[in-house]
């Protein structure tokens, strides 16, 4: 297995293992190690059908049930599809994933991580991106580093203030979602200890004592500058290829930039985590 990194603080490619079949516990610690150092493994050229990418996903860690099972497949509905063929309720084309975010923020435990793996690409276009909150942190100033240290902000299911708009939850999703959670803005990687800022516009309602002309304008300051170019990796996908990515100090989005007579169709799973802190 060779494991090669693709910028200078995020990203890596792994060549070289085959996850239809069981690995070694040696390469499961080196996937593991190289998913928190690397943030986003891009592994290729796989060609897993859903009970293998169970399997796969299992060497990193325990499937979280996602919140909205509309998508879930029939077949393994502890994998869900992502699809730029569906549509709202009034016509309107769904492209999963697009503007910036982190998965299920509005959870008390949000998903460590999310693997998706392609089936069906566009001939161009379509690629994801990511941003890495930890080197985000890091070229805060420290004025700025001391006033989000006591913040906490409100996740919910869907920001009122966001432009992207989500499917809305079955009845039984409506029960089993909380309705607000409080996260710190700033959280620290449970297996690093390093800082990231831990934001997401489609998710946060408000900062805990902050009015919204206060909050709107931090929020909105501190995405632009952790999505820079600086702090990117935007993922370029190749048939084959199963990606995980770490949700604890990573944004990413999707783009719905290609020609939607194509199809775009992945698999995608996410993984437990811990409560932010
Ligand atoms: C997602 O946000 O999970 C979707 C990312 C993508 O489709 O590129």
């Amino acid at each position: 297995m060779k494991i090669e990194p693709m910028t200078d603080h995020t990203g890596a490619e792994v060549l070289g293992v085959d996850l239809s079949h069981p690995v070694t516990d040696d390469v499961r610690r080196a996937l593991n190690e190289a998913f928190v150092a690397h943030r986003v493994l891009a592994i290729r050229r796989q060609s897993l059908p859903p009970a293998q990418v169970l399997q796969a996903v299992s060497l990193f860690g325990d499937v979280f049930p996602q919140h909205n099972t509309r998508f879930a497949l029939p077949e393994c509905p502890q994998i869900h599809y992502l699809s730029n063929q569906d549509r709202f309720p009034d016509g309107r084309r769904y492209i999963p994933g697009e503007g910036w975010h982190t998965d299920h923020s509005n959870d008390t435990r949000p998903p460590k991580a999310t693997v998706l793996h392609a089936v069906t690409l566009p001939s161009r276009g379509g690629d994801t991106q990511f941003a890495n909150m930890a080197a985000a942190y890091d070229a805060l100033a420290d004025q700025t580093k001391d006033r989000l240290a006591p913040l906490m902000a409100i996740h919910v299911y869907q920001s009122s203030h966001s432009a992207r708009k989500l499917m809305a939850l079955s009845e039984a999703g409506r029960e089993r979602v909380p309705n607000a959670v409080l996260h710190p803005l700033v959280r620290t990687h449970p297996e690093t200890g390093r800082k990231s800022i831990y934001v997401n516009p489609i998710r946060i309602e408000g900062i805990l004592g902050l009015d919204h002309k206060e909050a709107l304008p931090l929020l909105a300051d501190l995405l632009e500058h952790a999505t820079q170019d600086r702090f990117q990796y935007r993922h370029a996908w190749q048939p084959g290829d199963l990606v995980i990515w770490d949700n604890r100090c990573l944004l990413h989005k999707a783009n719905g930039d290609y020609d939607m007579n194509e199809r775009r169709y992945l698999y995608r799973v996410m993984l437990t985590g811990d409560v932010p802190r």
